[in-house]
């Protein structure tokens, strides 16, 4: 596992826009293939896609020939609900860069058939080969995307249900009501990231240093789910000064 440490997130953040930049730069003159992003929401990953709206509006980066399959999604809430990911995605990226509506793929959190809503979506990743690099944050116990402590490591894009640390870590986007947090998700299984050719996740701030920890010092564990990344052959963290804390 590579482990980039920047002084600060702003500079995580920008070192993370570049070499996802520069990716995507490369993979295009040779290939007809689009590139493939996996992205996450949250609010650790916003600085690198500021960083990669000024890349594009720089002219430095297109994202003409990028597919894009977020990692998950609320379920029961509306896909126009000012904190669904689809809005958070339209709002804080997607509309800033010229990515085609229909190469950004979102789970449908309202589909009427949930499990051959996810099951559509681990084939579609499939037609395409595969993702090529994958964007993710960690929560303070350690989880990736939905990917709550307790879930296998080898799961599979499925519904899930959120746990009580997460819905209170996220209801400050609900009015600060941990009853207005949606009690579950669709969201990409552990095995489902791992098995991108690049996994790069961005880790900022003091609250997160035990969740680093335990992803890079401690056993692939289960009730640690970015843990597994020490298995992934192209596995990296970047993260700032905060973030290593207790490392
Ligand atoms: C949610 C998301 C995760 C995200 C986590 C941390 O649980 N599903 O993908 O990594 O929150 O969010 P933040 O970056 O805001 O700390």
């Amino acid at each position: 596992m590579r482990l980039i440490i920047q002084d600060n997130y702003e500079l995580a953040s920008k070192w993370a826009a570049n070499y996802i930049a520069r990716k995507i730069i490369l993979a295009q003159p040779t290939t007809e293939k689009p590139y493939v992003l996996g992205l996450p929401t949250g609010s650790s990953p916003l600085g690198i896609y500021r960083e990669l709206i000024k890349l594009h509006q720089a002219g430095v980066v297109s994202f003409k020939n990028v597919v894009t399959f977020n990692m998950d999604e609320y379920v029961g809430i509306p896909k126009d609900h000012p904190q669904s990911y689809y809005t958070f995605m339209w709002t804080n990226f997607f509309s800033h860069i010229d990515i085609r509506p229909e190469n950004a793929n979102l789970l449908n959190g309202n589909a009427p058939d949930l499990k051959a809503e996810c099951q559509a979506y681990e084939d579609k990743i499939k037609t395409y080969g595969g993702i090529d690099l994958f964007l993710g944050g960690i929560g303070a116990d350690g989880h990736v995307a939905f990917n709550e402590p307790g879930s296998s490591l080898a799961s599979r894009t499925r519904d899930k249900e959120l746990n009580f640390d997460t819905k209170v870590a996220n209801s400050r986007f609900f009015d600060n009501d941990v009853n207005k947090v949606p009690d579950s998700s669709l969201t990409v299984g552990v095995g489902t990231v791992m098995d991108s050719k690049e996994v790069l996740i961005i880790v900022n701030g003091y609250n997160k240093a035990r969740a680093l920890q335990h992803a890079i010092e401690e056993g692939v564990n289960h009730m640690w789910t970015i843990s597994a990344l020490q298995l992934h052959p192209r596995g990296m963290i970047v993260c700032d000064e905060p973030a290593t804390y207790e490392l």
